[in-house]
Formats: C-alpha cells, sequence, structure tokens
C-alpha cells in the first residue's frame, strides 16, 4: 500500500530499493495489528496533504475540555475517525476530541486511543505537531500495561512515525520517502531506539511560578548539574521527540493550580511512556507510590495526570527529591 504524493518536490527524493519499509518491518505482528498500524501510516500521510485548508484559526468549538478547538483539530479528528473505522479494524475510538466513544464495530478486534492533533498551538506558527494512537484489544479503561502498541506521528521538517509493540524488539522510527513515481511511504530511520545515558534536553511545562519548590530546584539541576538544554517546543509529541533521540527530561508537572496536571492520561501520557519505557526510559504519575504512568489506574478515559518522563535515572532522582 502506498500513498499518492502531491507535493511538487516528488522527484527529489528516490529511496534506496534495499530501504526496510514500514509494511515490510511489520510482518512479523499478527496481521490485524500490523494492518492497522499501516492503515494509520498511510491516513496521516493522506491527511497531510490536506492541511493547508484547514489552518485558518479557531473552529468557534470548545472540547469536552472546555478547551477552544482549531479548525484543524476538529478536522483531523473526523478524518482520521472515518479513516480508521474504515479499516474495519477498530471496535471503539475513544478520542481527546470526541464527547463520547465511536462505538462501531464488535467484532473488531482492537479499542484506540486518540489525539488527533497534538501541539494545536503550533499550527499558527508553523511549528511541529503529531498524532498520538494507543491501540488495544480489551475495552478501556485498562492500566496502560495492556497497551498491545503504541503509535506516534510527528509532522516536522521530515514526516516520521515512531511505534512499539508489547512484547517486540523495541521502539522503531520510519521517515517519509517519495518514490520517483511519487508515491510516499514510510522507510526505516533508526530501529531498536534507545535513549542515549547521558541526557542531552529538557521541557517543562505549566508556570515555573508554580511548580512545587522541590520541582523547580531539581528542573534547575537538570542545568546546573547536569549540563542539558532546555527545549520546549509546545507540542507534546514534538518534546517526546527529542527526549527519545537525545535522552533527558519531559514534564507537564502537577501544580497547586492543576493538581491533576494538564495532559491526558489515556490519550497522550500512556502511548508515549509506553514508547519511553520501551527505549529504556522511565516514567511517574507523579504519585507518592512512585508509579509509572502505565501502571496508573483511572476508571476516567478522559482523566488528567501529570507526567514525567527520560532517563530512568533522572526519573529515580526526581522521585527521591521530591520526598525529602
Ligand atoms: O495536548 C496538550 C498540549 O498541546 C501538548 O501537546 C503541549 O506540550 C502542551 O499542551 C502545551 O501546553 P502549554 O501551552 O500550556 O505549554
Ligand atoms: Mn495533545
Amino acid at each position: 500500500m502506498s500513498a499518492k504524493n502531491t507535493s511538487p518536490n516528488s522527484s527529489l527524493r528516490s529511496p534506496n530499493s534495499a530501504a526496510v519499509t514500514l509494511h515490510g518491518h511489520l510482518q512479523s505482528l499478527p496481521s490485524d495489528l500490523a494492518k492497522l498500524i499501516e492503515s494509520f501510516g498511510l491516513i496521516s500521510l493522506d491527511m497531510q496533504t490536506q492541511f493547508p485548508k484547514y489552518l485558518g484559526g479557531s473552529s468557534g468549538d470548545k472540547n469536552k475540555y472546555g478547551e477552544a478547538t482549531a479548525k484543524l483539530d476538529n478536522w483531523a479528528n473526523g478524518y482520521m475517525c472515518d479513516a480508521l473505522i474504515k479499516t474495519g479494524l477498530v471496535r471503539t475510538i475513544h478520542s481527546e476530541e470526541l464527547r463520547e466513544p465511536l462505538y462501531h464495530n464488535d467484532t473488531a478486534p482492537f479499542v484506540v486511543t486518540l489525539d488527533p492533533l497534538d501541539g494545536s498551538s503550533n499550527i499558527g506558527t508553523n511549528n511541529p505537531f503529531g498524532i498520538i494512537l494507543g491501540i488495544y484489544r480489551d475495552d478501556l479503561p485498562q492500566v496502560g500495561r495492556k497497551l498491545e502498541a503504541a503509535v506516534y506521528k510527528l509532522y516536522g521538517p521530515v514526516n516520521t512515525l515512531v511505534y512499539s509493540v508489547s512484547g517486540g524488539d523495541g521502539v522503531h522510527e520510519f521517515v517519509k520517502h517519495y518514490h520517483a513515481d511519487g508515491h510516499a511511504e514510510f522507510l526505516l530511520l533508526n530501529k531498536n531506539i534507545k535513549l542515549p545515558k547521558k541526557g542531552g534536553v529538557f521541557g517543562i511545562g505549566a508556570n515555573p511560578a508554580d511548580w512545587n519548590p522541590r520541582f523547580a530546584a531539581f528542573a534547575q539541576g537538570l542545568h546546573a548539574k547536569d549540563g542539558l538544554k532546555t527545549r520546549y517546543s509546545g507540542s507534546f509529541v514534538a518534546d517526546f521527540s527529542q527526549v527519545l533521540h537525545m535522552g533527558g527530561f519531559f514534564s507537564y508537572p502537577a501544580t497547586k493550580k492543576i493538581p491533576d496536571g494538564k495532559f491526558r492520561l489515556y490519550y497522550e501520557c500512556i502511548p508515549l511512556s509506553f514508547l519511553c519505557e520501551e527505549a529504556g526510559g522511565a516514567s511517574w504519575d507523579g504519585s507518592a507510590s512512585g508509579d509509572s504512568v502505565l501502571d496508573r489506574i483511572d476508571n476516567d478515559v478522559d482523566a488528567r495526570t501529570p507526567v514525567y518522563l527520560g532517563n530512568k535515572e533522572l526519573i529515580d532522582r526526581l522521585k527521591k527529591e521530591m520526598r525529602k
């Protein structure tokens, strides 16, 4: 399968014929899972060709979290949900941008969580944004450990897709290439990605004046002791991609004003924490019990959670420093 390219630059890229395609790479997986991941990739390519039509600001609507949505948020959600349903593989879609879950086909194998456009505040400035998909066989709510697979798509200067499956062989990254005939395809860029041992960057959201003082001291230490550089893009997918490749730390913490944090447990934090842990990193939900985000129990699929993720030593140190 491949998506038709409409870019004027299509003839500039001619992938090496020996390159590993996403399609080929997925062949060791159960066929239904392979088909769903590949379909998600192709849908995300098709979508991008239409982004310029939907750039014009706010939709005028609010989502279930009371947040004003961008035109592109609503369009991306509708497009992705319709296309996922057409695969025949999805039983239920839980989306950040749907007021109720979309129940479709009782006999289809998968339940998915969707953040159809992560980092909407970057649309107007042409900064990166992405899509986050969580794939389960069981109905939700479930602990994140029950994830079958997680996938993110990052629309940056190049277009990447990163996936990992439960019990699989790690986290793999693919990049969109164009064939000479104008068809686009994902080719393997990095296999079995591991966070570098020494972290390189960190990004932290929320107002620093509202951070817990212990957390603020830890954050300062990331600069002063660990020599990490600050990087905060306004898109969780993009910031996570930096931590995955360069090592380091990302958080949208709990503060007095937002004790449950800002990010969505199911739509955002579970899939990216799964990828982080599969790449040798760690995640924490801020709880006193020190749980990984993947062990957080919340029966509300729309719940928020504080999130802290990155190199394991940094997460362990943070947990210790927050307890002092
Ligand atoms: O989905 C939430 C989100 O858009 C993330 O992608 C991003 O990291 C964050 O919110 C940005 O929030 P803020 O504007 O508060 O920094
Ligand atoms: Mn998001």
